[in-house]
C-alpha cells in the first residue's frame, strides 16, 4: 500500500503541470500558511497536500459543475491525499454552498 501511494505521488510530481487533478474539495478557515503568509476567509486561497506544497504561490483553476474558480496556493494539507484541496470560503462558495462541505473537483496549475 505504502509503495503504491508513493507511485502515485511520483507520477503526480511527474505529470505537474499539464494535467489536471482530481479530489474532495473541502474549505477551512486559513490563518498563518505553511509558505509562510497569513490569509483569511476572504482571500482566495488553496491548501493542497503535503506531497505538492513545493508549489507556495502558483495559481489552480478549480473546476466543478462546469463552473471555475481560481486560487493561491498558501499552506498544505497534511491529511489531503495528493488530488484533494482545502479551499478558503471565498473560494468554496464560487463553486457550491458552503453546505455542501465536501464536494469532487478537478483542477489544474494556472
Ligand atoms: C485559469 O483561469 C484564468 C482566469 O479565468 C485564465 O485566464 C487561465 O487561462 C486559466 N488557466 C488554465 C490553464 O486554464
Amino acid at each position: 500500500m505504502y509503495t503504491v501511494a508513493k507511485a502515485v505521488i511520483a507520477l503526480g510530481a511527474f505529470i505537474a503541470p499539464s494535467v489536471a487533478f482530481s479530489g474532495d474539495m473541502t474549505y477551512y478557515a486559513p490563518g498563518l500558511g505553511a509558505c509562510g503568509n497569513v490569509n483569511t476567509e476572504s482571500d482566495a486561497v488553496v491548501a493542497v497536500s503535503s506531497s505538492q506544497d513545493g508549489n507556495c504561490g502558483r495559481t489552480i483553476n478549480i473546476s466543478y459543475n462546469g463552473k471555475t474558480a481560481s486560487a493561491t496556493i498558501v499552506d498544505e494539507c497534511p491529511g489531503c491525499p495528493v488530488g484533494s484541496i482545502d479551499v478558503s470560503p471565498v473560494v468554496f462558495e464560487q463553486l457550491e454552498s458552503l453546505d455542501a462541505g465536501r464536494v469532487q473537483v478537478t483542477w489544474e496549475y494556472a
